[in-house]
């Protein structure tokens, strides 16, 4: 009979016979699925594993340092951490189109890491956080073809590694359990889906650090909140975004132009149809109320009902 803990076992034995004295190589993204064959692989070969972390300054608040006290302050892990997001905002710079944006952060990922990676002497593998899923998707070509989806990925060119990925038979509420049973906290393993591109593509049009701002601590408003109202595991994602335009609002005597933010949370399945959420008003008002007041230049919130199709669940 199949259980979580005899595939762990399994796994570990599997990749110190495969591995050896050798070292590998993963890219951390933040997300579930890296983070934890990060945990699994450390707990098979230590420090033979040699993790990067690439901040591209598009993730949410407090995001990064919650990867580094976790995975590296308390599972061990040997972490290269990349600070690089001066380098996307520069590439992104007068950007407005999504394709475009998602096309250099991409891009500019793979570099990132690769000029990372070729600092480091003597490394055979390399480790990834493939899904059955993934796998399927890739073998049937259903991967989405309205929006080009960069994950995190892409092999360094005149790099010959050989691939390591543990989780190929296990769908993302495995994953999951894999990681709890690891022991890794709640908040990493229950993390709701995130894309690549990040919050580029919450800010919409061109990105400025200003703006990343405004999203991010809008999103950090919401996710308090929903999680507060205990909606945090029944919501599939829920975020903000900055559609860039400004209206007219009144504060005190006088009149405001500032932005408007916009709440999406969706429940869903696969990401492919998604229903839009029905949060009750007042935890809707609580999280208006508390965007408006707390981040400077906001003075209206709008809340998404549309479902998808026809909308997608991101707004670009
Ligand atoms: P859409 O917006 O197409 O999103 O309805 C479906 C799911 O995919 C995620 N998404 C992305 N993930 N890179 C990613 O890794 C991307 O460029 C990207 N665009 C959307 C989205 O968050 C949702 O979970």
């Amino acid at each position: 009979n199949w259980s979580m803990k005899d595939f762990i076992d399994i796994q570990i034995e599997k990749i110190r016979a495969e591995v050896g004295d050798r070292k590998v190589l993963l890219g951390l993204s933040g997300g579930v699925d890296s983070s934890v064959v990060g945990v699994l692989l450390h707990k098979a070969i230590g420090n033979q594993l040699v993790s990067i972390f690439v901040d591209h300054g598009l993730l949410r608040k407090g995001e990064a340092d919650q990867v580094m006290d976790s995975l590296e302050g308390k599972f061990g892990l040997n972490i290269i951490k990349v600070d690089a997001q001066e380098r996307f905002l520069n590439k992104l710079a007068g950007v407005s189109d999504p394709e475009k944006k998602r096309k250099i952060i991409g891009n500019e990922f793979i570099q990132v890491f690769n000029d990372e990676a070729q600092k480091l002497d003597g490394i055979d593998f390399l480790a990834q956080g493939t899904l059955y899923t993934d796998v399927i998707e890739s073998g049937t070509d259903t991967a989405q073809t309205i929006k080009s989806h960069h994950n995190v990925g892409g092999l360094p060119e005149d790099m010959h590694f050989s691939l390591i990925e543990p989780l190929r038979s296990l769908f993302k509420d495995e994953a999951r359990e894999l990681g709890e049973k690891l022991g890794m906290p709640e908040d990493l393993v229950w993390r709701q889906p995130f894309p690549g591109p990040g919050l580029g593509i919450r800010v919409i049009g061109e990105i400025t650090e200003d703006k990343l701002n405004i999203v991010r601590d809008s999103d950090l408003i919401l996710r308090e909140e929903i999680k507060k109202a205990g909606l945090d595991r029944e919501i599939w994602q829920y975020f903000t975004v900055l559609p860039g335009i400004r209206s007219v609002g009144v504060m005190g005597d006088g009149r405001t132009y500032d932005y408007t933010v916009g709440i999406r949370a969706v429940s869903s399945i696969d990401g492919m149809t998604a229903d839009f959420s029905r949060i009750p008003w007042e935890v809707l008002q609580k999280i208006s109320v508390r965007i408006v007041n707390e981040v400077d230049h906001v003075n209206r919130i709008v809340y998404d009902i549309t479902s998808k199709p026809p909308a997608t669940i991101e707004w670009e």
